[in-house]
């Protein structure tokens, strides 16, 4: 497994370029099933969760061409396969996206349970509900959640009340509702930019889908959809990590390629903790520590438009060089905390109440250390606490980061850290220790 090394205490400059939203990516690579026709999406980000989708995908027999590392033509014409393997559901939660598209198109569709996960349990019982509402039969066997539409083989526009907000809950019905007769109504839908986005391309394909950014949302269903393009939207969770990033070191980012209008709560928190944001033009950020030092700042994480809990980790890293204390809220999944331990590691003054509150004293100086990732943005955090501190860290499991940061070490590496990747096969061959110093 690889392993990042981090010679921290270099302050970041310069610029950096925000890649496409996974989350949105992966919902809209989902919405390929839902015609035979060809659908090419642009700024697909190259992070391992996009090409497991992918592979799900050519699984169930689609054609993939990704005719540049980030354009992917899918078109699912001859799908064979109606389901989502154990092997790949495991790996990633997300495959479960395939649920909605396939029942709604196919009137039928397997998809395994998804098991716990290092967040949370996070269930699909709210997705499994609501399709039951538009007439879908949903049964389990042997593990495997088995959906089918009704008699006639399509689904029935229904209206739909989620009674928690889920943003792929929203995303797989949102899909399944623009195949199904009659029009359907989701209400309590999650608000993200990611599901605007998959409603973009949704009417780009021919749904009439309305509401998506808000909380109701009304599709109306048609006969079948067709091929369309569509350019994903920045990853705005990747565009937060940068802001912290140039303030934890106590450098500068300009941060290229971004939607600031999709980050209001997360750059009202920042600056509010003592980091200078400013709005260089509509797709540009730049971002610096205030010359007078970053301050502790409370933070409480809900589903959009308030603060993401994807970027609670990498908040409570920069919370560890602020001044004074501050709570840290974990609203949205049950067991997200794993960073603190680590960063407590380094050196930070973390205190886990229960598993939805910490408090975080600052500031302190972190210095490097051996630390393990244990999901995606807890990986970022800790990157983030390695550039803060000094000495070396080494991160082990950066799998994790992979799965949905484009290349962050060269990334960092282009604004001034001092990152490197240690390749499985690289660490192997090192020879030990004792030998180095011999
Ligand atoms: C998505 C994002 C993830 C983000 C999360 C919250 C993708 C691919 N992933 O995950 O990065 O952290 O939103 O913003 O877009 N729940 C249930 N039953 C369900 C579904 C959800 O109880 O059927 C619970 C979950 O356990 C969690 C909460 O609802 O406590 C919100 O989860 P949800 O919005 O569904 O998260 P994901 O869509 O899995």
């Amino acid at each position: 497994m690889d392993k990042f090394r981090i010679t921290g205490g270099r302050p970041l400059s310069g610029r950096v370029t925000v890649s496409g939203a996974k989350n949105s990516a992966l919902p809209c690579l989902a919405a390929a099933i839902l015609t035979p026709e060809t659908v090419t999406l642009h700024n697909v980000p190259y992070v391992r969760d996009c090409m497991t989708q992918r592979r799900l995908l050519e699984d169930l027999g689609a054609t993939v061409l990704v005719p540049d590392l980030r354009t992917h033509k899918i078109t699912a014409a001859n799908i064979e396969l109606f389901e989502a393997p154990y092997e790949l559901v495991k790996t990633m939660r997300a495959s479960v996206l395939a649920l909605g598209p396939l029942v709604a198109r196919f009137g039928k569709a397997k998809v395994s349970l998804p098991g716990g996960c290092a967040i949370g349990t996070r269930p699909i019982d709210l997705h499994l509900e609501a399709l039951k509402l538009l007439g879908a039969q949903v049964s389990l066997e042997s593990g495997n959640i088995v959906a089918r539409a009704p008699q006639g083989g399509r689904l029935v526009g229904s209206d739909v009340t989620f009674p928690k907000v889920t943003v792929t809950g929203t995303e797989n019905l949102l899909m399944a509702a623009t195949l199904a007769r009659g029009t359907t109504v989701l209400r309590n839908a999650a608000r993200e930019p990611e599901v605007e986005d998959l409603a973009d391309l949704l009417n780009r394909m021919g749904a009439r889908v309305r509401g998506a950014g808000t909380d109701t949302i009304t599709i109306e269903g048609v006969e079948a959809l067709g091929g369309a393009e569509h350019t994903i939207i920045p990853d705005r969770i990747e565009t937060g990590t940068f802001l912290v990033a140039a303030a934890i070191t106590g450098g500068e980012l300009e941060v290229k390629d971004c939607r600031p209008d999709h980050l209001g709560a997360v750059t009202g928190r920042l600056r509010e903790a003592g980091v200078e944001i400013e709005e260089v033009n509509p797709t540009t950020l730049h971002a610096r520590r205030s010359p007078k030092g970053l301050v502790a700042r409370d933070v409480t994480t809900e589903p959009y438009p308030d603060f993401p809990t994807d970027m609670q980790a990498q908040y409570m890293a920069l919370l560890t060089q602020a001044a004074g204390s501050a709570r840290v809220t974990e609203t949205i999944f049950e067991n997200r905390f794993m960073h603190a331990s680590e960063m407590q590691r380094m050196g930070a003054s973390i205190r886990v109440e229960s598993n939805s509150t910490a408090v975080v004293e600052g500031p302190t100086g972190l210095s490097g250390a051996r630390v393990q990732a244990s999901d995606l943005r807890a990986s970022a955090s800790l990157v983030l606490a390695g550039l803060a501190a000094r000495g070396e860290t080494v991160i082990e499991r950066v799998y994790h980061i992979d799965r949905g940061y484009e290349k962050i070490e060269a990334k960092l590496r282009a604004v001034g850290a001092d990152i490197e990747r240690l390749r499985e096969s690289v660490t192997a061959q090192l020879p030990p220790a004792e030998t180095l110093t011999a």
